[in-house]
């Protein structure tokens, strides 16, 4: 149905796709597979009309199309659904889906779409009210606004970029019965993720990219999991859990009745204590409150309501600098907001949570810089690139190398493995169990249950900005987790 023929595309110093060859027929899910700054976004932008390729070309049923834009590839049947979703918050369902639909009077269609989105939703296993204000809407419910708008815009192919990691398992279930249903109505779909669990159940076929390049196409009933990393890598991968083995030491972080607001987020009454040596996990579905939990502990933002003591020093609304100073460092969700400034270079943004002046200190920041790209595999021309310039992970990368180069004694990490390929997976897991070893405290906030309960000695569950359930890591069930991150109380 469509294809990619001997594509290239490079950027500034980046060969992002070189010679690659894709296609996905009718009724197929594919998989497309790759470490960090591999060349699948690039790859998936290509075949939406994004970005246009510098060699090679396009096909669409067999027939070449120069695809000039997103809105011509849609018109074509081309639909992508990105990881950060595209929609207008103060518009209803209905609207957002109507905006940009040229051939419409955009009130008069509105009547329209609501009745369209009910159908498209019923037929796709899609329920969403299309009245409903996107503000309103759980994550998993505007991700299905951006399938339904494509597909309402006909779209035959939708490319889907790590659609599952804003989900519950519940969600993750449900989403992949209606990509199920769109495969056996005959239309295509493009999975591109990370987790190599959700690929084998998925997909029909995988294709694994490497350094721009094509490294490997199979299908899943040929494969396993272990062969999919080793071929994405290049060598064997270990994410198999490894627990505290020494009992916790004093308590390093505790949060007593913290309430907090922050952007959109709020949290109330959380208490929370974690000890030396120990992982606590934090899980919730996104915007249950983690951001004003974490900014609330790491002075970002005023308490209204609490106390925060880090390594025995009160630092209740104390500011971030007073927190830093008693041992805390932050690894924030949102990397290119409140972590990194990505028009600065690798080397800058290594300086941006020093206290001594910025340009002292520039030259062991190019040093750091350097070594966080060896120890970390970080894809770039170098550390003077910026930011804005890398792969989804690879910018992960760089906070996470900057943060932990602080040595914290506390240390809170929202998602620390979102969007990571396998590799640099298995490192920061590594990493985090290391400092656990070392006696470090750490907070791992995270929507990703297999994760949470892969590393964490205890677990609390967050939903609508409280604290509903705390547990052991070891052995916490997966349904159990879910249906709290949910709301439902077991
Ligand atoms: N607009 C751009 N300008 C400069 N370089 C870019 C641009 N887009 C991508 N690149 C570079 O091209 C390479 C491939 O990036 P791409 O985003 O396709 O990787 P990816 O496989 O999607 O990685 P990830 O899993 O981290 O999202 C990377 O080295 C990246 O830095
Ligand atoms: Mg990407």
């Amino acid at each position: 149905m469509i294809a990619a023929r001997h594509v290239s595309k490079s950027f500034p110093g980046v060969l992002a796709n070189q010679d690659v060859s894709f296609d996905v027929s009718a009724g197929e899910v594919h998989s497309l597979l790759g470490e960090n700054g591999a060349g699948k976004s690039t790859l998936a932008a290509i075949l939406t009309g994004l970005y246009q390729p510098d060699a090679g070309h396009v096909e669409l049923n067999g027939a070449r199309v120069a695809l000039k834009s997103p809105r011509h590839g849609l018109a074509l049947g081309i639909g992508m659904v990105h990881q950060h979703f595209r929609l207008v918050s103060q518009f209803t369902v209905a609207e957002n889906i109507s905006l940009g639909d040229r051939k419409q009077n955009w009130i008069l269609s509105t009547k329209k779409v609501e009745e369209a989105v009910r159908e498209i939703g019923e037929r796709y296993g899609l329920p969403v009210d299309p009245r409903a204000r996107i503000n309103e809407l759980t994550v998993g419910e505007q991700q299905r606004v951006e399938i339904i708008k494509t597909l309402y815009r006909g779209a035959q192919v939708l490319l889907l970029d790590e659609p599952t990691s804003v989900l519950t398992p519940q969600e993750v279930t449900t989403l992949f019965d209606s990509v199920r249903t769109l495969a056996s109505e005959g239309k295509s779909v493009v999975f591109i993720s990370h987790k190599l669990g959700e690929v084998m159940d998925i997909s029909d076929r995988v294709t694994v990219m490497r350094d721009g390049k094509v490294v490997g196409n199979t299908a899943v009933a040929d494969t396993s999991r272990e062969e999919l990393a080793r071929m994405m890598v290049g060598r064997d991968v270990d994410l198999s859990a490894i627990r505290a083995t020494k009992p916790a030491g004093a308590p390093l972080l505790e949060v007593r009745g913290l309430t907090a607001k922050s952007a959109r987020s709020h949290v109330s009454d959380a208490s929370i204590v974690v000890k030396a040596g120990e992982i606590v996990g934090i899980a919730g579905v996104s915007g249950n409150g983690q951001r004003a939990l974490a900014e609330g502990i790491a002075g970002l933002t005023p308490l209204i309501d609490g106390h925060v003591t880090i390594c025995g020093t009160d630092v209740t609304s104390k500011g971030s600098i007073a927190a830093r100073k008693a041992g805390l460092s932050y690894v924030p969700e949102d990397r290119n907001g409140t972590g990194l400034a990505p028009s600065l270079s690798i080397s800058e943004n290594m300086l941006l949570t020093e206290d001594l002046p910025f340009l002292v200190n520039h030259k062991s920041a190019v040093a750091k810089a350097e070594e966080a790209i060896t120890t970390y595999s970080i894809k770039t021309p170098g550390a003077s690139t910026a930011t804005r310039m890398l792969s989804g992970g690879n910018v992960q990368k760089v906070l996470l190398a900057r943060e932990l180069g602080h040595d914290p004694q506390v240390l809170i990490v929202s998602s620390p493995t979102w969007g990571l390929d396998v590799g640099a997976v298995e490192f920061v897991r590594s990493k985090l169990n290391e400092l656990r070893k070392e006696g470090r405290a750490i907070l791992l906030i995270s929507e990703d249950l297999d994760e949470v309960r892969a590393l964490s000695d205890r677990i609390y569950v967050i939903f609508e900005g409280k604290i509903v359930m705390e547990c052991p890591g070891e052995g916490a069930d997966v349904t159990t987790l879910g249906l709290a991150m949910a709301g439902a109380r077991a």
